[in-house]
């Protein structure tokens, strides 16, 4: 098992660039499932998912060569239907093969995924929109097994806007016939992102990024090469990363307008945040409490309520936090209480009374997000913080110590296997 040692309170300065999208990426590499042509990906981030959604690919029978920031597949050596549980229990998203191989196949075979720590994440919305376009769907042995005669576009109206239902339903409709309207889709840039992917390979989709988006079924799609989106999801951290030190970071490589609410609550909190074409600039300072609720693109995003929450309990005042995305995500709050913030939880609420400083202390990530928090609150923390189980957040985030380090961060990995909690250097 390794862990972060983090000796905390060093301002951090610099440029630090920011890597391709996680969570457009693993799309994206389902995306190439649609063609029997190569597809070249670049600007993908070197991270734990990404070699998991490789391996998915592998399984599936298909060609993957990963080299630093690009990704080649070649599914032309034929396809098989099976997605195995040991993959699909690793890395949730794995079910977006579903839609691309309905689509190629007529059938897939996925494992169901199993539970996760924020909240039971249901699939009822990826399942009903693929039956809607033709599917039968029939879950047994742990595996959803769905198959259909040929695909046939439909309205579908989402009850929520769910980025993976999206996400399925668009793969599975670009060579449907006729046309698909998804209602009520999320927005997220990443949904933009696949379209102008699925574009590239010859789909016909308009309104990707606006609630509703139309899909004409073409025969075939071809491979292409893309550039994934930025992660704003890794320049928020970084920003607060900035904020919380009460440093002066350049964030580079980064869409500002992915993230305005974001940087309008930022601001409101107190800090100093410029807007560039391709950068921002972040700096810390005072800060002042603020209540935020988690929302579908363009709110407030949830991958981002675990490292605000960091922020606000440096803040003068109460803020609350409000999680409207995910059940159970505030389960790192006793962690961060650890570390000497006070915050209490009660239902989807969070209450935080802010505090002059966090100490150093041994937490344990739970899951990604709130493990990159932890990180970013022992940078901030008077003394070592020790951040156990960092295998959650080498899922998301890339070289995320070595970028820091070149920021003036004090962290090591360090290997803890077996070490008792009172062996630690405190
Ligand atoms: C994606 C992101 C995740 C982000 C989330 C919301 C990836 C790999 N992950 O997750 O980082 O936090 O979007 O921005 O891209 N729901 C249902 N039924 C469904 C589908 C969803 O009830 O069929 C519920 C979920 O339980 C959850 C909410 O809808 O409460 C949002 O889920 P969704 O937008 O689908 O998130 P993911 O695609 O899983």
């Amino acid at each position: 098992m390794e862990s972060f040692l983090i000796n905390g309170g060093n301002p951090l300065a610099g440029a630090v660039r920011v890597s391709g999208a996680k969570n457009s990426a693993l799309k994206l590499m389902a995306a190439a499932l649609l063609t029997s042509d190569k597809t070249i990906l670049q600007n993908v981030p070197m991270i734990k998912d990404v070699r998991t959604m490789a391996n998915v690919l592998r399984e599936l029978g298909v060609g993957v060569t990963v080299t630093p920031e690009r990704v080649e597949i070649d599914p032309s050596g034929g396809l098989s239907d099976t997605a195995p549980y040991e993959l699909v229990r690793k890395m949730r998203a794995s079910i977006i093969v579903m839609g691309p191989l309905l689509a190629r196949l007529g059938r897939a075979r996925v494992a169901m995924p199993g539970g996760c720590n924020i909240g039971p994440r249901k699939i009822d919305f990826h399942l009903s929109g693929l039956e809607k376009l033709g599917a039968r769907i029939n879950v047994e042995h742990g595996f959803i097994n769905v198959d259909t005669n040929g695909l046939t576009g439909d309205v579908i109206s989402l009850d929520y806007p769910s980025v993976g239902a999206t996400e399925n339903i668009m793969m599975a409709a670009v060579t449907a016939r006729g046309r698909t309207v998804i209602e009520s889709a999320a927005r997220e840039p990443e949904i933009i992102d696949l379209a102008k992917f699925l574009t590239s390979m010859g789909a016909r989709i308009s309104g990707a990024g606006s609630e509703t988006v139309i899909i004409d079924g073409v025969d075939e799609l071809n491979g292409a090469t893309h550039t994934v989106v930025p992660d704003r999801i890794e320049a928020g951290t970084f920003m607060i990363a900035a904020a919380v030190t009460r440093g002066d970071l350049v964030i580079e490589d980064v869409n500002p307008l992915h993230l305005e609410i974001f940087i309008s609550k930022l601001r409101s909190i107190g800090v100093e945040v410029q807007e560039f074409d391709h950068k921002i600039r972040c700096r810390g300072g005072e800060f002042n409490s603020t209540d935020i609720a988690t929302l579908p693109h363009p709110g407030f995003p949830t991958d981002l309520q675990a490292p605000v929450l960091v922020l606000l309990s440096l803040a003068r005042g109460h803020s609350i936090v409000t999680e409207n995305v995910f059940e159970n995500r505030f389960v790192f709050v006793d962690e961060m209480n650890r570390l000497g913030a006070s915050i209490r939880t009660s239902g989807h609420h969070a209450v935080v009374h802010g505090q002059s400083r966090l100490e150093g202390a041994i937490v344990e990530a739970p899951d990604l997000r709130a493990g990159a928090a932890l990180v970013l609150a022992g940078l901030a923390a008077a003394g070592t913080t020790e951040v156990r189980r960092i295998g959650h957040i080498d899922r998301g985030y890339e070289n995320f110590e070595q970028k820091l380090q070149a920021l003036g961060a004090d962290i090591q990995r360090v290997e803890v296997s077996n070490r008792a909690p009172s062996a630690a250097p405190f």
